[in-house]
């Protein structure tokens, strides 16, 4: 499938413009939707650790839309890791839904029709590389 890059792009710049540093945000509405997640975050004692995933998955995403170089390795590799860490696959593949609703909720009338179909078709991309992945792994 090729995704639309623009409309994303242009929605992760309105949410940096918009949200400073987006990272307690991003994590704020995580951890309401999955508050026992907040607990294996332990050894992130400065939210260091946190803006580094966050920034991996903006890289991930950006990488997704464009060259394809390795998002769908990443993913796939970091789905396995993050289960050795307690973090359910379906948790996992819900992190890249969180970050569009943060962008959708932040960056008012910057987020347009083309948005959010380009996000939807982004988002139903990445199900399926966690879809075809957990298939393979069950
Ligand atoms: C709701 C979903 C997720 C949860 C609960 C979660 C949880 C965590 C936790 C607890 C750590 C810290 C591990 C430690 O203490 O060593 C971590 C690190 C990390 N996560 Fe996630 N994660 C999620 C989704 C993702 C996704 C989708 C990606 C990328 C595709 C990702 C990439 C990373 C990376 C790269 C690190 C290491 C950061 C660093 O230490 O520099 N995570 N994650």
């Amino acid at each position: 499938m090729t995704l639309s890059a623009d409309p994303i792009l242009d929605s992760l710049e309105a949410f940096a413009e918009a949200a400073g540093d987006p990272t307690p945000l991003v994590y704020a509405r995580l951890f309401a939707a999955a508050p026992e997640m907040e607990a294996l975050f332990v050894r992130d004692t400065d939210g260091a650790v946190r803006g580094q995933m966050l920034q991996q998955v903006f890289e991930t995403l950006i990488d997704h839309v464009g060259a394809r170089a390795y998002s769908a390795n990443l993913i796939r590799c970091e789905v396995v890791n993050h289960e050795n860490l307690g973090v359910p696959p379906a948790v996992f593949a819900s992190f890249f839904r969180t970050v569009m609703e943060a962008v959708r909720g932040t960056i008012g009338e910057r987020w347009t029709p083309q948005t959010a179909d380009a996000w939807r078709a982004l988002l139903a991309d990445i199900d399926a590389v966690l879809a075809k992945h957990l298939a393979v792994t069950a």
